[in-house]
């Protein structure tokens, strides 16, 4: 499998992901991130003759919830353990038109123009260069067909965003990049798609359950912590998490999930 051009940040996803496959299903994680995700596809036009691809699909969470509204869906990954998570629970719900296949999104395994629709979600920031992704994304879409993306949103403060990923790196090194919005519109139209709905929304996180889904090893917790607890007191520098105290007092953190849909032309 080719995997880009950095077959060592694959291996470190493959091994985060492995370690995290299980958290995909389960609420106490990242309800967030994975089963509050519906509106994520409210522009996404769909009709049950549609063929869909999801990439970096993971467990399949998005495939698994428009499986029903189209005519099939293939949920590629190149992680073995999270699609064969996903493949149970697709079995478990009784899904019949969903196949999951492993594969790398920098190199899809599909003729040009094979699919109505392609959705990506929550993995943009793991590809060190996501418009390898983009443009085979692209490639595979039929003319007219569309691509629902979404994906963390970097703060659009630069400074901010540079911390920001590297707290997000010390949590998860899988992490390769979160991009603020303008540059993630521009990657999108940079292999021709046209966006046309666009959907920001930000949540409140617990900050021990996000690195508790990927065993962040405790060196990296109190940096983390660290970080954030200085932009709190006000001795260190925006982190872009906008970390606050709850009632309890534990930490949380604000992220920016944003949602875009773009249709290539024709
Ligand atoms: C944060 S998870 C998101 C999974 C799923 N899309 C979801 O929303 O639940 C990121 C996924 O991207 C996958 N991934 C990372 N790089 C990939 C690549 N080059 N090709 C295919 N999958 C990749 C990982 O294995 C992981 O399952």
């Amino acid at each position: 499998m080719s995997y880009g051009s950095d077959p060592q940040h694959a291996s470190v996803t493959e091994q985060s992901f492995a370690q995290q496959a299980p958290t995909f299903e389960d609420e106490r994680f990242n309800r967030v991130l994975t089963t509050d995700s519906d509106w994520l596809y409210n522009s996404l036009p769909r009709t049950t003759g549609d063929l869909l691809l999801d990439v970096a699909a993971g467990t399949g969470l998005a495939g698994r919830s428009l499986a029903g509204q189209v005519r099939a869906v293939i949920a590629l990954d190149t992680t073995a353990g999270m699609l064969e998570t996903g493949r149970r629970a697709a079995a478990d719900e009784g899904l019949t038109n969903i196949v999951f296949q492993r594969g790398d999104a920098a190199a899809l395994p599909f003729l040009d123009a094979s699919f109505e629709i392609v959705v990506c979600r929550y993995a943009l920031h793991h590809f060190p260069e996501p418009e390898l992704q983009l443009a085979q994304m692209a490639r595979v879409l039929r003319p007219g067909g569309h691509l629902a993306l979404a994906d963390l949103q970097a703060d659009a403060n630069p400074n901010a965003a540079t911390v920001q990923n590297h707290l997000e790196r010390l949590r998860d090194p899988s992490h390769a990049h979160a991009l603020p919005a303008a540059k993630l519109r521009a990657a999108i139209e940079r292999p021709g798609l046209t966006i046309v709905a666009t959907e920001t929304r930000a949540v409140r996180r617990p900050l021990a359950p996000w690195m508790a889904q990927t065993e962040t090893p405790r060196e990296a917790m109190e940096k983390i912590e660290f970080a954030l607890t200085g932009e709190l007191d006000r001795r260190g520098a925006p982190t872009g998490f906008q970390p606050q105290r709850d009632a309890t007092g534990n930490l949380t953190i604000m992220q920016t999930l944003t949602s875009l849909v773009a249709r290539k032309p024709g």
